[in-house]
């Protein structure tokens, strides 16, 4: 057994070493939930126990997990190449992947560019909407849009971006000239909502108030997930990011997706804006690009704006178009993940296995639990689903963490966002894997004081 493989295998001795992202230390190094290895839609405990993954990772995993075709495709790439700069010497693994994600998109989309993140994508996507609108002559579009509960990764864009006052009040640097719009939850009207909920497209005429505010000749764009899941799964009402769309093309501001979880099939389509058909002038990707396995992001351009900073350099003389890039950006090994997986998604029509009958089986199994102990809430929409719970007076966020716990003791990895629990399995998973996952919840529920 090679060293790592022993060490992934026992419990390590040292937990204190590692400062653990968005997890509450203290109570997970009491009482740490290990996992070592992983294969189809569940994970394993180093003492082997099988825990059926609610999540698929972080909704990264989506075309389940131990795909060998990516193993093999990481394994090759890395073999013949260990690193190949794409700052003006490049690799043709590199335009591959590229093409490979504009044969997903509408056609409409015509550039892609790489990043090694989500949160990495954000910045970008921040970065490329400036330029855009510096080389079209409006400098002065420097200001962004964004929504309250919205969650668009770690940088200092994302950051400034955040919707989530806990995921912003440690910071006081970020950036200037950020504001936000309402967000779309409201439990009064629309609660236990199958699919997109009937009222709320009227939220998007905040923007209207913003740009009164601020004057449309100030705003480089407005940034949304079509679906926000960091913040519990909150499902865009009927009309709503139509309307979003309305109000960008009469005032020309850039509308951007967040597609970081909505990319890649969690709706039945490749990306959120085909099943909504709503197109944004740029949208993120990261997680599913490389199915998790091997960090990666994306910008999408629709045709325009690579353009438009062409020109610019031609014009002004300029030798670079866009000074921006990331030593790893298509990395030759991501670029390999990334073709396998795109391979995978397509060959085996996942995304096809989603509309017609994980999306209906996820909306059925999980409105069972609509009279659970807790319950206040349920909704869907494609394979992504939530159950919200009630609070704990004067504790909100404590429910969630221990229904999420007595889930995992129950062989089911379910993940909590406050006293919401989200579900994403990936796209391999059957339906006896989302039982298991629905007798874990309500075991928890009814455990649950
Ligand atoms: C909508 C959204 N944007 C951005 C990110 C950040 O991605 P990453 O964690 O890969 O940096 C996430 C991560 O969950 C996300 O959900």
């Amino acid at each position: 057994m090679s060293e790592v493989t022993d060490l992934m295998n026992k419990a390590p001795n040292d937990l204190e070493s590692f400062w653990m992202p968005f997890t509450p230390n203290r109570i997970f190094k009491r009482d740490p939930l290990l996992l070592s290895a992983s294969k189809g839609a569940c994970y394993y405990t180093p003492d082997g126990r099988e825990v059926v993954d609610a999540a698929a990772g972080l909704w990264c995993v989506n075309a389940g997990h131990g795909r060998t075709e990516i193993a093999d495709a990481v394994n090759t790439i890395l073999r013949q190449s260990d690193f190949i700069p794409t700052f003006q010497f490049c690799h043709p693994l590199a335009f591959a992947a590229a093409a490979k994600v504009l044969s997903f998109t509408p056609e409409e989309y015509s550039q892609v560019f790489f990043a090694n993140s989500g949160s990495e994508a954000i910045d970008t996507v921040l970065k490329i909407a400036l330029a855009y609108h510096y080389a079209c002559g409006e400098p002065q579009r420097n200001r962004f849009i964004s929504r309250s509960r919205g969650y668009h990764g770690i940088n200092m864009g994302g950051t400034s971006l955040a919707g989530i006052m806990k995921n912003r009040m440690q910071f006081q640097s970020v950036l200037p000239n950020i504001s936000h719009i309402r967000d779309t939850h409201d439990l009064a009207r629309n609660a236990f909502s199958r699919g997109q909920p009937a009222h709320g497209a009227e939220f998007a005429d905040d923007l209207e108030r913003q740009i009164a505010i601020y004057g449309a000749h100030t705003i480089a764009g407005v940034i949304v997930e079509p679906v926000a899941g960091s913040t519990g799964v909150l499902i865009p009402p009927q009309g709503y990011l139509e309307r979003l769309r309305e109000i960008c093309d009469h005032h020309g501001l850039l509308l951007i997706f967040d597609e970081v979880i909505t990319g890649w099939g969690r709706l039945g389509t490749p990306f959120a804006n085909q099943y909504f058909d709503v197109k944004p002038d740029l949208f993120t990707l990261a997680k599913g690009l490389t199915n998790g396995t091997i960090p990666m992001g994306a910008v999408v351009a629709r045709e325009g704006i690579y353009e438009a900073c062409l020109d610019w350099a031609e014009r002004t003389g300029e030798m670079i178009e866009f000074y921006h890039g990331g030593t790893y950006a298509a990395h030759p090994v991501a670029s390999a993940a990334l073709c396998a997986t795109l391979d995978i998604y397509r060959n085996e029509r996942l995304f096809d296995r989603v509309r017609d009958d994980l999306a209906p089986l996820l909306e059925e199994k999980l409105h069972s639990l609509a009279d659970a102990p807790h319950v206040i809430d349920i909704r869907n929409l494609g394979f992504i689903g939530a159950v919200e719970l009630a609070p704990r007076e004067g504790a909100p966020g404590k429910r969630g963490i221990e229904a999420s716990r007595l889930c995992f003791e129950r062989g089911a990895m379910v993940r909590f966002t406050g006293d919401t629990l989200a579900f994403s399995p990936p796209f391999i998973a059957e339906e006896e894997h989302l039982d298991r996952i629905v007798t874990a919840v309500r075991g928890a529920l009814e455990a649950l004081a």
